[in-house]
């Protein structure tokens, strides 16, 4: 029975009608009647109709296919159809029919709250729509790879374990170590700016960690950043990298996942466009302009953009944007003064950048050049609160052969829930960790 075991993905091929072949997967929804059933299966590449009849197969397999329960793992063999009817346009004429575990009546049926799947998510990661997601999630990051990879990048990983902050105190997760307290990593950065010096060009996937109090449909505790680290770059050259990066990952996902992106409801005209479009690049200042112009919102010019600004702001846009030169005094300590901004720009900017998604899915990647000036790295340092001697390994990278370098983050989950177009960030990683929720 074992011999000719295909995907059901290769069954729905077409190559197969009126051979014989075997199927092994999950029963997905399952009827019968007297003398026939009715029991679709699935398995990871795809869902495939099969039907039993009482006159075709041994007694006991009979009882068998309508015994099993949704979620019973098994193993059919049969013969291929072609059927107009059936999902997918074919059918499987059941010979044999072997139930490998019996399920239990499964918890998860249809019309649940978000709060029961969630609690239910080693359950419902079988479902259609986290496995089309989980299916993307693999292309975007595998794209990474590629883009940097293609590029002669080096993938450098770093610890996860670091005694610093890099991204502000407020948010770091305290982990116990031994007699000592470290935290986890919020950015591989500090330790990227140390490895340039060795490959220059350097890229990693990893988790990232923040203790982020906000409940949104953005944030995360857990997530995945992919960054890179460049030598010899200026914060503009890096932000085209970006550009660059993303368009790769929207055209491998256009490749590898049209039938996961209709069946989140992506869109997936809009995504092919965009690829070939030019993505603007815009100051801060501008984006204030444009916000009380346009959208009728004030900022004082100093002030970060909050989420709900930046929403305003991508409401002009239908391509992602990227906003250069934020104020000095908002910026994490190690983005460095661009002396050369408009003269009209009312206070000092950052040699920095942000890349905003367009409908609301907020910021996709920050980033900047890196400060070389160990006293100006100091009094930032000492304006954010932090002990200066837990940065002096910092500080011997601007000691030793100091150099230009730039490097931007991109965070995975941002980037998954825009491309599949999620309602929530949650959907968009297996297993989510928040302010709520730790489990399972
Ligand atoms: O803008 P951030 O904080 O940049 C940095 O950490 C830099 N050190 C990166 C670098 O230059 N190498 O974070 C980068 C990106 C954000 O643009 C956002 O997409 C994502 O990481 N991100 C989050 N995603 C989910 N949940 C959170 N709590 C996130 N915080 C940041
Ligand atoms: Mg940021």
């Amino acid at each position: 029975m074992e011999s000719n075991i295909l995907q059901i993905s290769e069954v729905l091929s077409g190559d197969h009608v009126d051979n014989e072949v075997s199927i092994r997967g999950w029963i997905h929804r399952t009827r019968s009647s007297g003398k026939i059933a009715f029991v679709t299966i699935r398995d990871s590449s795809g869902i495939i109709q099969t039907v039993t009849e009482k006159v075709n197969v041994d007694e006991d397999d009979f009882k068998d296919a309508r015994k099993g329960l949704v979620e019973s793992s098994v193993m059919l063999t049969g013969l291929v159809h072609e059927d107009a009817r059936a999902p997918g346009g074919f059918e499987l004429s059941v010979s044999k029919f072997r139930v490998i575990n019996f399920a239990e009546k499964y918890p998860i049926t249809r019309d649940q709250s978000e709060e029961f799947l969630r609690e239910n998510r080693h359950l419902w990661l079988r479902s259609r729509k986290l496995t089309s997601i989980m299916k993307v999630r693999s292309t975007i990051t595998g794209a990474i790879h590629d883009f940097f990879r293609g590029r002669g990048y080096y993938e450098f990983t770093p610890p996860i374990l670091t005694p610093s902050a890099c991204e502000g105190g407020a948010t770091l997760f305290e982990v116990k170590y031994f007699d000592n307290v470290t935290y986890l990593t919020q950015s591989w950065q500090l330790y990227a700016e140390a490895a340039i010096f060795a490959l220059e060009k350097i890229y990693d996937v990893a988790p990232t960690f923040r203790a982020e109090k906000s409940k949104t449909s953005r944030h995360l505790t857990e997530f995945w950043m992919a960054e890179m680290e460049a030598a010899w770059a200026g914060y503009r050259e890096v932000s085209e990298i970006g550009k660059d990066e993303i368009k790769f990952i929207i055209n491998e996902v256009l490749e590898r996942n049209r039938p996961e992106l209709e069946f989140l409801g992506g869109n997936i005209s809009e995504l092919e466009a965009m690829v070939d479009d030019q993505w603007p690049t815009i100051t801060y200042t501008e984006a204030l302009d444009m916000l009380s112009k346009r959208s009728g919102v004030d900022i004082r010019w100093g002030k970060d953009l909050r989420t709900i600004e930046e929403d305003k702001l991508m409401e002009h846009f239908e391509t992602p944007v990227v906003v250069i030169q934020y104020p000095k005094e908002v910026m994490a300590f190690y983005k460095p003064v661009e002396e050369e901004a408009d003269a009209s720009v009312p206070g000092p900017v950052a040699k920095c950048f942000d890349m905003l998604a367009p409908k609301g899915y907020g910021e996709l990647i920050g980033g900047s050049e890196r400060d070389t000036d160990v006293k100006s790295l100091i009094a930032a340092l000492e304006n954010e609160g932090e002990n200066v001697s837990n940065y002096e390994w910092y500080l011997d990278l601007r000691r030793y052969g100091s150099i230009q370098h730039s490097g931007y983050g991109l965070g995975v989950e941002r980037l998954v829930s825009w491309i599949c177009n999620l309602e929530n960030i949650k959907d968009s990683i297996p297993f989510p960790r928040t302010l709520t929720r730790f489990t399972p």
